[in-house]
């Protein structure tokens, strides 16, 4: 993990990768370009191969040559074809039911195989690309054949997709019924917010910059305010989203990310199990949210018709397979207190939304007011804050906003800011996401990947508000526009604290760095 460390990079092992559910979405749009792309860096072994599983009726050579007109269509960036004719030879494929112990059978024979003619040293991963109704099924019949079991030296793991579970309960058995299995050890509960490059420098920006480590805190931050915005709606996925809606599908897994990477203690070091404990803390000092918490401090929206990008859209009742009376939610706005000795009595404010104004993740941090004593016989009438933004998408970068003196013989103050720019400064990566986490399981580094303490930690702040929204269904939905920035209560939940949400769009910087807004000239006198 750590940039000059020797064991900073630990290369990936010969393995066997395993895709459950390996004619799925996720295979052509993440996983199969992520592999191109460790390919063309050499950092994917030579020792190698992948075996996809599934219902549906391919053979070896058919699946190979689907997803090598597939893949072109969706992967996120062109992949380089010189590379993927390398891994298509390394690609076999096995038709079969994931409840039947017979197909399991000939799983078992072809991962064999595979790993004989490509020299993989009996190490394997499962990927399980699946509906979670088939994580717990899929590991007992891996487990029941004996395909978990490492020994002499060969490794054995499984990667899971989200969500992992619906609520705590059943984020609590589906762990229990992981680990009649397997160790902790062999499973990688994925989020892929862990694999964005800007969400794992903000633990590097933070713990590698004598400045700002000082400031993070109490002391001198006023509130932070964590925006995961899409435009898009539900698109093909309105049956799954109605059973799940915006809090369980984003928050205790993406926004909680964001929330712990910024939160967090210096761990004493990149070890896997040090980085998590620092995580896991910060999701216990949750402050526990009671009934009236909930009523007062959590907002639920969902989207009306509206215009988004120019578009005029349908609202969210109207998308295929949602019910035309659904109460499912499509935004939330939480605020969320973290009582520990860092961050007593400063709000962390959360969003997110389909069908916002604006496709933006990011971190805001509001630092508190300085003293105005000095400018109280000046023109100036009020000071702005300073506030450090982290762009996480689709802008990746930083920016630090503060106030200058306007030249002049009156006193004016500007607002300008200081930029730095992913693509500016390092080039654009050719990323999925995923690299980095299948190249860190092939290499058994779990510290981007979920641990069930943590899991079930942020189940356990998210359950209250499940609990009461169960009891209470939402009233007056549709209650937002598409293409607006949600219920107008999202925003009153911040005016209530004298606070509002960063203007994002809102705010054109000139090209000298000035921030043209609240007033053309970037003047806040
Ligand atoms: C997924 C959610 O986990 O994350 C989707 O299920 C959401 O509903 C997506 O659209 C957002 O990911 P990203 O990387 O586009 O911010």
């Amino acid at each position: 993990m750590i940039p000059n460390h020797p064991d900073s990079n630990p290369t990936a092992a010969p393995c066997v990768m395993v895709i459950f559910g390996a004619t799925g979405d996720l295979t052509k749009r993440k996983l199969l370009p992520a592999l191109c792309n460790l390919a063309q860096d050499n950092l994917l072994p030579k020792q190698f191969a992948i075996v996809g599983f599934a219902t549906n009726d391919y053979t070896t050579e058919s699946f190979r040559k689907m997803l090598g007109q597939e893949i072109p269509k969706y992967a996120p960036a062109p992949v380089d074809l010189k590379f993927w004719d390398g891994i298509a030879e390394r690609i076999y494929y096995v038709r079969g039911d994931f409840q039947d112990p017979e197909a399991y059978k000939r799983l078992k024979e072809q991962i064999e195989q595979a790993d004989k003619l490509q020299n993989a040293l009996g190490n394997r991963f499962f990927y399980l690309a699946v509906a979670p109704r088939f994580f717990s099924p899929i590991v007992k019949k891996l487990g029941e054949c004996g395909l978990t079991k490492e020994e002499n030296d060969r490794w054995a793991r499984v990667i899971v997709e989200k969500p992992f579970g619906h609520d705590l309960e059943s984020a609590k058995q589906l762990n229990q019924d992981l680990m009649q299995v397997l160790t902790e050890k062999q499973i990688y509960r994925i989020d892929h917010y862990l694999g964005k490059e800007t969400v794992q420098n903000v633990m590097v920006f933070r713990f590698s910059n004598n400045i700002i480590e000082p400031l993070w805190n109490r002391n001198y931050v006023d509130h932070v305010q964590i925006t995961a915005a899409e435009t898009v709606g539900v698109e093909h996925r309105g049956g799954f989203y109605e059973t799940a809606g915006a809090l369980r599908d984003m928050v205790p897994n993406h926004l909680f990310q964001l929330l712990t990477m910024t939160a967090m203690e210096p761990p004493i070091s990149f070890d896997a199990d040090q980085v998590r404990n620092k995580q896991a803390e910060v999701l216990h000092a949750i402050q526990p949210l009671s009934p009236e918490d909930v009523l007062k401090n959590m907002v639920r929206g969902q989207y009306g018709a509206g215009t988004v990008d120019g578009q005029r859209v349908g609202g969210y009742r109207s998308e295929p397979d949602v019910a035309p009376d659904s109460n499912t939610e499509t935004f939330v706005a939480l605020k969320l207190q973290i009582d520990n000795w860092r961050w007593a009595g400063v709000p962390f404010y959360l969003r997110t939304g389909k069908r916002l104004a604006q496709r933006t993740t990011e971190i805001v941090i509001q630092f508190r007011r300085t003293p105005f004593v000095l400018f109280r016989n000046t023109t100036v009438k009020n000071l702005e804050t300073n506030r450090l933004v982290i762009h996480i998408q689709p802008e990746e970068g930083i920016s630090l906003s503060f106030g200058a003196k306007v030249p002049g013989s009156v006193m004016k103050l500007g607002l300008v800011n200081m930029d730095f720019d992913y693509c500016t400064y390092f080039g654009l990566e050719h990323s999925t996401g995923y690299e980095r986490l299948l190249r860190d399981c092939m290499a058994g580094d779990a510290t981007l990947f979920q641990r069930s303490d943590m899991v079930e930690a942020g189940w356990n702040v998210i359950q209250p508000i499940l609990d009461v929204w169960r009891a209470l269904p939402a009233r007056g939905f549709p209650n937002y526009a598409a293409g607006s920035w949600g219920p107008v209560e999202a925003d009153d939940l911040l005016e209530r604290d004298g606070r509002s949400w960063r203007r994002i769009g809102e705010e054109e910087i000139d090209k000298r760095g000035r921030i043209a807004a609240p007033d053309k000239a970037g003047i806040i006198t």
